[in-house]
């Protein structure tokens, strides 16, 4: 899980670039970082473990020469981060003639690499992908063998990408790779099997990058790649190839609608408050959805026998209130599965009459992508609903819907977990038409509410993001805490536990509230900060005796409640208002923010940067 970047260019000296473009890739991963760039037919590199700027201050990465370079920002899965370990990595000609950066896992290294090590390569790292810049190196020199295509390349594949190609059909694993040399100090060869890789287009030169936000100060033209396929860029042109049958593909550039300004801080402390305070945009940018997609997307879902949500952390958190929404409103019984745990679960029952709906901000999750590859071999209907244009997520599924909250950096998901909401919320209402099942009245007092959702959302933040700071300051050194509620409440507060788990390494729990008393009441003392989420509806009532069994036990009560519901607030020890006239079945889109706020300002309060917590990354493409 890690962030690939890399150019080559007309005129500029890349290395700036590069610098810039691993910084917007910072939130894949950051214990070290690189850059390989090639001038006068040699090879200059810098790397070190660190984040970027710890690097950059070291040793200056701004300053390598040359049109042409490679960059890396590390997460470690083989080899602990060092300076060794940090991508880029070499053959073993000395000096480098082969460098190459990867993200994703080869699994069949050990073996590769004691093969290469009979040939008397000779390895430095630890790294996987150490033995992808041997294997091009071995290609590039090795004479033919019989059992090898070198003579049946098709025309135009030069040595260089001829090495490539036979490397790339050794590998075993993930990989979003690229590789320059200085046998062919002209091109950059980047390919693809199963992490992201996309490829920016521009007047100045070609870029390639695990992710869009990575080029887009420098252009909005970009080309997804695709599993499966190999890249040449040069200066002014590009070459798309198969890797199964090196035939060329061609692909026009799109248009991206994200401005770089949007992939950026907006004088905000942290990409995390940037986002929070994004929400009331993004969701009314889910309000834009067009029908027909919708509409697609519910035909499926009403035709399906069992509909079974697929994903993982805070997305799989949507998919548990999505089963409440689907239930209530459109009387449809919905299974929320975490990703990892699908196989084990249903590989076996999964058939033609499953319809999974995988629900994946990056649309590049492991976890997810494996569930649905699963589903699909069981001959299971794949639906989506994602982030990401382009991700793998929208090319397995056979229908999608886009969330349309723009880049999210923080790794802390917040903005996406409100829009995919708002989104299943619009799904449910849909069907719930289809279906006839609840009065056109009641529809269509939903939908209103629904628009209604990013100007509620607004006024939380505004209204409550003092109050929020103050709580986080009196709790700042408590070491657990509760997140309870009932219904659809459950998801909230199972959201606000993982957030502050998360941000602020607060452990704590988070369960429905009527478990209380079958167990984990047992760890209440004087002073336990109790967070109960408390929208009005059916689950009020009960919730009021919750909240009573906590009190008697001299719990510190913290209600997430409506504006003005006295009821509670006089329960309460603290308390935090949402805007009223939220229905309970969509709750959570707004009694979530406060609590997003609140893992913010602890994690800030303890000193901790929000927005790279500890061994975390934001797209977990290693399963
Ligand atoms: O991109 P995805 O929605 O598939 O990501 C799923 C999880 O990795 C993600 O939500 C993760 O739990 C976040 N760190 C939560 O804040």
């Amino acid at each position: 899980m890690c962030g690939i970047f890399g150019c080559i260019c007309k005129a500029d000296n890349v290395a700036p670039l590069i610098h810039t473009g691993l910084k917007r890739l910072e939130y894949r991963g950051y214990d070290s970082v690189g850059e390989a760039t090639i001038e006068d037919g040699k090879l200059f590199v810098k790397k070190d473990a660190g984040k970027i700027d710890e690097v950059h201050l070291k040793c200056n990465l701004d300053d390598l020469p040359g049109r042409i370079g490679i960059g890396h920002t590390r997460w470690a899965t083989h080899g602990a981060p060092s300076s060794v370990n940090a991508h880029p990595q070499f053959g073993c000609s000395s000096p480098p003639r082969f460098a190459v950066v990867h993200n994703g896992i080869i699994e069949n290294f050990a073996e590769l690499k004691r093969e290469l090590e009979d040939n008397g390569h000779v390895f430095k790292s630890k790294t996987d992908t150490e033995v992808v810049a041997h294997l091009i190196e071995e290609y590039f020199i090795r004479k033919p063998q019989p059992d090898e295509r070198r003579n049946t390349e098709p025309a135009g594949v030069s040595k260089f990408e001829a090495a490539v190609f036979k490397s790339l059909s050794r590998l075993e694993g993930s990989y979003a790779l690229a590789t320059i040399s200085t046998h062919e100090p002209d091109k950059i060869i980047c390919a693809r099997n199963e992490s992201p890789l996309v490829l920016g287009i521009s007047e100045k030169g070609r870029f390639f990058a695990s992710d869009v936000p990575a080029f887009l100060p420098l252009t909005k033209s970009a080309i997804f790649m695709r599993n499966g396929e190999l890249a040449v860029l040069k200066r002014t042109s590009f070459t798309i190839r198969r890797l199964s049958d090196r035939r060329i593909i061609s692909r026009e550039p799109k248009l991206l609608d994200w401005t770089p300004e949007m992939a950026e801080k907006k004088g905000y402390p942290h990409f995390m408050l940037k986002e929070i305070h994004e929400q009331p945009e993004s969701l009314r940018n889910t309000l834009r959805l067009q029908d027909k997609y919708l509409n697609l997307l519910t035909t499926f879902l009403d035709r399906a026998h069992e509909v079974i949500m697929v994903a993982c952390g805070t997305s799989y958190h949507a998919c548990l209130a999505a089963s409440y929404m689907f239930s209530k409103i459109s009387y449809l019984a919905t299974h929320p599965v975490i990703a990892s745990e699908f196989s084990e679960q249903h590989s076996k029952s999964a058939n033609i009459d499953s319809t999974i709906l995988a629900v994946s901000q990056s649309g590049e999750t492991a976890d997810t992508l494996a569930a649905v590859e699963t589903a699909r071999q069981r001959a299971a209907t794949i639906l989506g609903l994602t982030n990401v244009v382009g991700s793998t997520l929208t090319r397995v599924s056979r229908v999608y819907v886009v969330q349309q909250s723009g880049p999210e950096i923080g790794v802390a998901a917040t903005k996406t977990f409100t829009s995919q909401l708002s989104v299943l919320s619009q799904l449910a209402t849909q069907l719930a038409k289809k279906r006839g099942k609840i009065s056109t009245e009641e529809i269509d007092l939903l939908e209103e509410k629904i628009k209604l959702i990013p100007e509620m959302v607004e006024q939380t933040i505004t209204s409550q993001e003092s109050k929020i700071s103050s709580l986080a300051r009196k709790f700042r050194d408590e070491k657990c805490f509760f997140f309870l509620g009932r219904g659809i409440s459950v998801a909230t507060a199972l959201e606000a536990r993982l957030k502050l788990m998360e941000l602020a390494y607060v452990p704590s729990i988070a369960f429905p509230a009527g478990e209380s008393k079958h167990g984990p009441i047992s760890l209440i003392q004087p002073g336990f900060p109790v967070f109960f989420i408390c929208p009005p509806g059916e689950t009020r009532k009960t919730l009021m005796g919750n909240i009573s069994e906590m009190k008697a036990r001299e719990a510190n009560i913290i209600a997430v409640c409506e504006e003005g519901d006295e009821e509670i607030i006089q329960l309460a020890d603290d308390y935090v208002e949402v805007p009223r006239g939220i229905p309970e079945v969509l709750s959570p889109i707004t009694y979530v923010v406060p609590l997003q706020i609140f893992a913010y300002r602890m994690a800030t309060e303890k000193g901790y940067n929000p927005d790279m917590p500890r061994n975390l990354a934001k797209s977990v493409t290693v399963r």
